[in-house]
């Protein structure tokens, strides 16, 4: 069975948050989509949820998939789910460093390589979310 990671992308007033990896050392310093995997038992939903509490402190309502799974390993497929902010300030708990950008500023940070590379499968569809098409 594969196993799932689930990322979210936080819109709030046309910026998207992205968080800078600590670890592992091949992708520490890249910006993603925060999340984590999803733990026996749990919805893609829920695995979310807290995840973006556990990571960042802050509460999601969680909604629709984005663009398409990406397989990352053998067996693991990653899904990115739209998540809007109800309570809290995101805070890097786990992250170097926490950003909110807009569609620009996502596609300059993809085209210099400094996204997590599944993440970058997403970018048109991000693209369209955050220019409110
Ligand atoms: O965040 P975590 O380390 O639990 O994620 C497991 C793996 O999923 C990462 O090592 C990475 O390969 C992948 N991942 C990703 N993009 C994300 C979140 C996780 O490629 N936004």
């Amino acid at each position: 069975m594969s196993r799932i990671v689930v990322a979210g992308a936080v819109i709030d007033a046309g910026r998207l948050l992205l968080a800078q990896r600590a670890r592992p050392e091949h992708l520490a310093g890249l910006w993603e989509l925060p999340g984590g995997k999803v733990e026996p038992g749990e919805t893609t939903a829920e695995a979310l949820r807290r995840e973006l509490d556990e990571e960042l402190g802050v509460e999601v309502t969680v909604g629709e998939a984005i663009g398409a799974p990406v397989e990352v390993a053998a067996g693991v497929d990653l899904v990115a789910l739209r998540a809007e902010l109800v309570t809290g300030t995101p805070q890097p708990r786990e992250h170097l460093a926490i950003a909110w950008v807009d569609a620009d500023e996502l596609a300059a940070l993809c085209a210099r390589g400094v996204v997590v590379p599944a993440d970058t499968a997403w970018l048109p569809d991000l693209d369209a979310l955050l220019r409110g098409e």
